[in-house]
């Protein structure tokens, strides 16, 4: 039977079947099910500002109450410290009821938050933390290159804070998505400050060397936005993705394998075996999973190894690290193709 072990962002991992942040893994007893489930790792639900917010709020709505001025500083602080307590105690419990690796999530907006709860993760257990970072560039005078050194100012605040590895998540829309990896992910003696303003302009850099990212999941698939046309309100569409939204993921595992100079994670559209055998063709680490188990119960994660297991058998390839990539451009003899987006009357089959 073929070893499907593997390494992400230098944790070893029984199998690259990762489920990703979702409301499964945000209690302790999803991560454990998770795990039971044969998940190679868990990334718990994302913490968010807005509950770190509320709790501060909650925190200083007392302050209020006792109408002591000095109370509201010290509970504002009191409120930081202490955060979203019920997020740091699942990570440490977590590490402490599953023996496979567990990687935290945070979506931050301010930037010293990014950092303090960074901290704060590393210091709960986590092996690992995922920066889910979505920014809705909704400003018509900001520059599009602005929008990406934000993304890579959140990866060099927490990075050059905690020891422990950090991913970053992102969402399918960019304008440049090779740059922004290129920028992204590789260690360099500078800063990659293309573009002007960021570092030198605003920032004290001291002697930090810019480090890159450790892993980069792609893609998020962000809230959908719809109209509820009875109610003239707005609602949303389906939270799940369906089996058909592989390619886009597939398309830039394929483009990036090789090239990036981090662990690629494949998320959005996976749904079984097969597809986790093209996400690795394509050049994927791991994958991150979601949707295909509300819509299948855990028990797909087993369904998922014993056909990649299969898979990988009839094909001859005994591990993982003999098939990564072999479908990426960089070990095509027609990359070409890997940027094909028109399709050709020969192509297409039904003109
Ligand atoms: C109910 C639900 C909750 C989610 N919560 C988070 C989250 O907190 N943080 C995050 O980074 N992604 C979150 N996601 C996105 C998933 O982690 C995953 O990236 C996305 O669903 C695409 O994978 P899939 O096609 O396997 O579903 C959530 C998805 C769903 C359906």
């Amino acid at each position: 039977m073929a070893d499907l072990s593997t390494t992400y962002m230098g944790l070893a991992l029984k199998n690259p079947i990762l489920v990703a942040s979702n409301s499964l893994t945000g209690t302790i007893d999803g991560v454990r099910r998770c795990a039971e489930a044969g998940a190679g790792a868990v990334v718990l639900k994302s913490l968010f500002e807005e509950q770190i917010v509320a709790e501060t709020d909650a925190l200083n709505q007392y302050a209020d109450y006792t109408g002591a001025a000095e109370a509201y500083d010290y509970i504002q602080g009191y409120g930081m410290e202490l955060g979203p307590q019920d997020y740091l105690k699942l990570v440490t419990q977590a590490k402490q009821s599953v023996p496979i690796p567990i990687i935290a999530s945070l979506n931050c907006i301010s930037s010293k938050r990014w950092t303090d709860y960074a901290i704060k993760l590393e210091t709960a257990g986590a092996d690992a933390i995922e920066l889910n970072v979505g920014i809705m560039p909704t400003q018509a005078k900001l520059e599009g290159l602005r929008v990406i050194d934000q993304y890579l100012q959140i990866l060099f605040d927490v990075k050059s804070r905690v020891k422990i590895p950090v991913a970053m998540k992102v969402g399918p829309y960019f304008t440049n998505f090779a740059n922004f990896v290129d920028r992204l992910s590789h260690d360099r003696a500078e800063a990659p400050a293309y573009s002007v303003g960021w570092f030198g302009k605003n920032r004290e850099v001291g002697n930090l060397t810019w480090k890159g990212a450790d892993g980069l999941v792609l893609f998020n698939r962000y809230y959908r936005f719809d109209i509820d046309l009875e109610n003239m309100a707005l609602t949303h569409g389906n939270p799940f993705s369906s089996p058909n939204e592989i390619h886009y993921t597939l398309r830039w595992l394929s483009l990036l394998a090789g090239k990036a100079g981090c662990d690629l994670a494949g998320t959005t559209g996976i749904h079984t075996g097969q597809d986790v055998v093209k996400a690795i063709l394509a050049g994927a680490k791991v994958v991150q999973i979601c949707s295909t188990l509300y819509l299948n119960g855990l028990e797909q994660i087993s369904r998922m190894k014993e056909d990649l297991g299969g898979w990988m058998d009839e094909h001859g390839y005994a591990k993982l690290c003999d098939m990564r990539g072999k479908l990426s451009q960089k070990m095509s003899k027609q990359p070409e193709h890997h940027e094909r987006l028109q399709y050709l009357k020969l192509l297409s089959g039904i003109e």
